[in-house]
């Protein structure tokens, strides 16, 4: 690939916000956006994780710092962007990753479940864009990258609070994409089946649902997680500047049957 094509995807002098990026898939789009050159701003609850990632992310080369940020606390939001933005610079980019997921069947779900994985899924994604975009539409440029689920756009027993939300976040991408158009915010969503990370240790340890999602992939298998690397990368870089208000399928075909 010639150096010019490259520059497309080139997010030197970025600021870029990542929650969720204390572990899991939030870490692994930290990481891909400092390997393009963006400095990172790692959010997040738990101070050691916060360390760990930024450190590890200043050994590739950016600037990086961790913020205590939960998604459920307004005030906390608002105050770890004007944070970031002292420290880092004004948010170019944004990714919404923080979220959580309870199963059981319907008619057990509790009330109290419902409630923390919509408020965190979905109300923590409106909290963190609403702080941020101002900033971004004042400029005229920004990336916004909502991580959705295969579950976004087809159902799955024992998901109900996870798939609602998540079709929630496809909608809530599709609304700010729409507000923002005109002013250079382009707005999209992720949707990927099964890496493994903590949220589906549960899922990976039951032998059957492990052989069960095999056979329902076409490919065969779960994602592997640097696979969400370049997609997160090309959503955030000029190289995707006229796509907004979509949800971009990462599930080796899941929902192509
Ligand atoms: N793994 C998959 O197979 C998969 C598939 C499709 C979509 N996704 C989506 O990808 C995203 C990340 O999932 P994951 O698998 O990486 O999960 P994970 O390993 O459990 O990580 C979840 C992250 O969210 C953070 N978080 C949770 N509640 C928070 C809150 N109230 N405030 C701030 N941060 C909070 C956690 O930070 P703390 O350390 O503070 O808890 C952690 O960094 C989620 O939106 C999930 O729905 C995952």
């Amino acid at each position: 690939m010639s150096e010019r094509v490259l520059e497309h995807f080139d997010l030197s002098g970025k600021t870029a916000m990542v929650t969720g990026a204390t572990r899991g898939l939030g870490e692994v789009a930290a990481t891909a956006l400092a390997k393009a050159g963006a400095k990172v701003a790692v959010c997040g609850r738990s101070q050691a994780d916060l360390e760990r990632v930024s450190g590890k992310l200043r050994e590739l080369g950016v600037e990086s710092r961790g913020f205590e940020l939960d998604v459920l606390d307004k005030a906390k939001v608002t105050g770890a962007v004007a944070k970031i933005t002292a420290e880092l610079g004004p948010v170019d980019i944004l990714v919404n990753d923080a979220g959580v997921n309870y199963r059981v069947p319907v008619v057990e779900f509790p009330e109290e479940e419902w409630d923390r994985v919509i408020n965190t899924n979905l109300k923590g994604y409106f909290l963190v864009a609403q702080a941020v975009a101002p900033g971004m539409l004042e400029r005229g440029y920004g990336k916004v990258i909502n991580m959705s689920s295969i579950f976004g756009g087809v159902g799955m027993v024992n998901q109900l609070a996870y798939a609602s939300s998540k079709g929630g976040v496809n909608q809530m991408t599709k609304v700010m994409a729409l507000e923002w158009a005109q002013q250079g915010v382009r707005v999209n969503a992720i949707a990927p089946t099964y890496f493994e990370t903590e949220l589906v240790t549960q899922i990976r340890e039951d032998p059957e649902r492990f052989a069960f999602i095999n056979e329902r992939t076409p490919m065969g298998r779960w994602g592997y997680l640097p696979e969400l690397e370049g997609i997160v990368i090309f959503l955030a870089s000029p190289g995707s500047d006229f796509i907004t208000g979509q949800t971009i399928y990462i599930d080796g075909g899941w929902t192509a049957w």
